[in-house]
This record gives structure tokens, sequence and C-alpha cells, in this order.
């Protein structure tokens, strides 16, 4: 057997835990100053006192969810006292749904499915948080979730209020948004505003630098030495830096490197990462969508099925088809799409004729945008 292929034992991965998307990693460079603003939020919680309450914000990819497990990991390893929740929205999106977790995390299981009211786990929650002396941390991640049907104001009138029911409670709560538009603190009616007075911190998109740095540890940590080359990395960091997600580099590594094994090859080559990116991509496409609300899912679904007939489509154009479907202004409709260049769903140029016409074409092939909202 020649020396460069595997052995059907033998693996090219150091650790393949490592490369799953939900691996929190040990080397987490970069966000030094979010997780300093972090843990000073959390300060007031470690005496006893209410946690300042926080929004993190940031594109998919920025490691929002990341430096906020990050905290709760070292929370739990410093103090019983302050217990904090980790609540995933996209799960668990109406307030009974996110009670009971608070339930599950306080008492060990989830309240009985079936005839317990809210007051009831809510009592529950509030009776041990007394009794024990805990102070209560719950992270909403992705929580625009919540902004249908007014869930938030709901969800946070309960959580922030609680001392005026349950004397001697308290609750601080971080929200994890992805949408760079949405105004937490505008979206929440005024009784919930005046006890929320949230600061912001915000996640910035990686530079190419700090892409390549990332992606380099992983590569690292996850494969065996010689396993990517530099001019694979380069290859790697690139197509990473084209969706702007840090997931889709992770992605790319973990599925070349299983095409250079299925292969039995010890090292990827360029064609397992272009094969890889294939798929790969779309892990930020289906990322995004998720986070867009009614109005902008529909201007994506006129982009992608203009585009199945014109690749490089006329603002103006666009806008009046969209007009026959529903009422919005130009304003609106353009703000939308400068949104979704800078969430690389589209690209957004101008070009010179008669004044300047704005051109939109979209990244993704119109087929697979459409499935994504589907
Ligand atoms: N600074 C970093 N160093 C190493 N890995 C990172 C870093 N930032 C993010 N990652 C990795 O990138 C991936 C995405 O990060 P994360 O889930 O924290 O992003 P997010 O901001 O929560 O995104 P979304 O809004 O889509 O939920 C994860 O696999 C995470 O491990
Ligand atoms: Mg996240």
């Amino acid at each position: 057997m020649k020396k460069d292929l595997l052995m059907w034992d033998e693996t090219i991965f150091r650790d393949p835990e490592v490369l799953e998307i939900d691996y929190v990693p040990e080397q987490f460079e970069f966000r030094d100053t979010q997780m300093r603003e972090l843990a000073f939020q959390i300060r007031p919680g470690l005496r006893g006192g209410r946690p300042l309450n926080t929004v993190c914000k940031g594109l998919p990819g920025t490691g929002k969810t990341t430096s906020v497990k990050k905290l709760f990991t070292e929370i739990e390893e410093t103090t019983k006292k302050l217990v904090p929740v980790y609540i995933n929205c996209q799960i668990d999106n109406t307030k009974f749904a996110i009670i009971s977790q608070i339930y599950k995390k306080l008492a060990g299981h989830l309240p009985p499915a079936s005839g317990t009211s809210f007051k009831q786990v809510f009592d529950a929650i509030a009776r041990i948080l007394i009794k024990d002396e805990i102070v209560l941390l719950v992270a909403l991640d992705d929580a625009n979730y919540l902004l249908y049907e007014n869930e938030i104001n709901k969800v946070l009138y309960t959580l922030l209020r609680s001392h005026e029911t349950y004397e001697g409670t308290r609750i601080g709560v971080i929200i994890i948004i992805s949408d760079l538009d949405i105004d937490i603190s505008r979206a929440v009616d005024a009784r919930v505003a005046s006890v929320f007075l949230p600061t912001e911190i915000d996640f910035p998109p990686y530079g190419d630098e700090e892409v390549r740095e990332i992606m380099k540890a992983r590569a690292r940590q996850g494969l065996y030495q010689g396993v990517l080359s530099e001019e694979m990395l380069e290859l790697v960091v690139e197509q990473t830096l084209k969706s702007g997600d840090l997931r889709v580099g992770i992605d790319l590594l973990k599925r070349s490197a299983l095409a250079a094994e299925s292969e039995a090859r010890r090292s990827i080559e360029r064609d397992d990462v272009c094969k890889a990116y294939a798929i790969s991509k779309y892990l930020h496409l289906a990322g995004t969508v998720k986070t867009l609300k009614d109005e902008e899912r529909q201007i994506l679904k006129v982009l992608a099925e203009r585009s199945t007939r014109e690749n490089e489509m006329n603002a103006g154009d666009v806008f009046r088809s969209l007009k026959e479907l529903t009422p919005i202004g130009y304003t609106r409709f353009y703000e939308i799409i400068r949104k979704m260049d800078v969430m690389r769903l589209v690209n957004l140029h101008y070009r010179d004729g008669k004044g300047r016409t704005r051109i939109i074409t979209l990244r993704y092939e119109p087929e697979k945008v459409l499935e994504s909202l589907a």
C-alpha cells in the first residue's frame, strides 16, 4: 500500500468533535472586549445582586452564542448562587416553554406536561430562588423568535418584574440577536422598558486575519499535522470570508477532511474544498434566512423568483413588482436590500447610465433561496 494512503482503520481527524458547529472552542480569541463587557454586566449577580441586563448583537457566526456559553461555564465553575439558564428561542419560544426550561434547570426535571399552570411553575421557581438565595441569569438566544405575538414582552415582563410578585427574587437577562435592525428597547412596551434598560454589546464580523487565525487553530486541533496545507487553508479562509460566517469555514474543514478520507488520502486537496463549499455555503443561507422578518422574506422571495429569469435585477423594477403584492415604500424597500447586502445574501452595485441604476444580484442559486424560504 502506498504511504500517502490511509489504512482502513486510520483517520486524519485528530479530534472530530472540534469540527462540529456546536462545539464550544477552548481557544476563543478576538472576543476579549465582549467577554470583559459581559463579565462586567453579570458581576452584581456574583454578590447576590441583580445582574445588569444585556443585549448581544451581531451578524450570524460572530461568536455571540459561544461567548455567552463560555461565560455561563465560568459562572457555574465559580458559584452556585448565580444560576445561568441558556434558552434557545428557536426551540423554546413561548412564555411557558421558557419558564419550563428555567424550572428544569433549578429542579432537575421539566414540570408535568399537562395540568400545570404557568403560575404554578413560576411559583415553584420563585420558592427555590428565595429559599436557596439564588440569583437567576437567563440568556434568550436568537430572541428574534420572540418578536411574534408579543411573546418578548410577556417573557421579559415575567422575568424582570418578578420581584413585585415574589419579593426577594432577582433575575437578569441577556438577549442575543443576529438581526442588526431590531432595536429591542423599542420592541418592548413601556412597562418592560422601565425595568429592562439594557447595555448593548456589539459583535462585529471577523476580519481576514482573524478568520485565518481561527481556522488555523481549528484545523490544528481537529486534524492531524499535514492534512491541511497552507495553500488549502488559504482557500478555506477565502471561502469563509465570502459568506462572512465562521460556521461555513468550520463545516468546510469537516467536509473536505471527510472527502479526503473517503478516498483514503492523508491530505485535503483543492477539489475536496471546492466540492465541500458547494454544500457548506448553504449553512450561511439557512442561518441568515431564519433571522428574516415576514416582509424581508417576501422581498427575498420576489428576488429569487425574478433571478430564475434575469441574473441582474434593476432595483426599481423589483420594487414595482413588489408593490403589486404589498404596500411598501421605496425607502423601506431599499433599506432591506442594503441589509441583505450586508448579510451577504445579495450583491448590490451601481451602473452608470442615465443616472445611476441600482443593480441587485443574488449570491445564491434562486432555487436554493426558494428552498430555504419554504
Ligand atoms: N473567536 C472565535 N474563535 C474560535 N471559534 C469561533 C470564534 N467565534 C466563533 N467561533 C465559532 O464559529 C461558530 C459560530 O459561532 P457562534 O455560534 O457563537 O455565532 P453566533 O454569533 O451565535 O451566530 P448566530 O447568530 O448565527 O447564532 C461556532 O462554531 C464557534 O465555535
Ligand atoms: Mg448563535
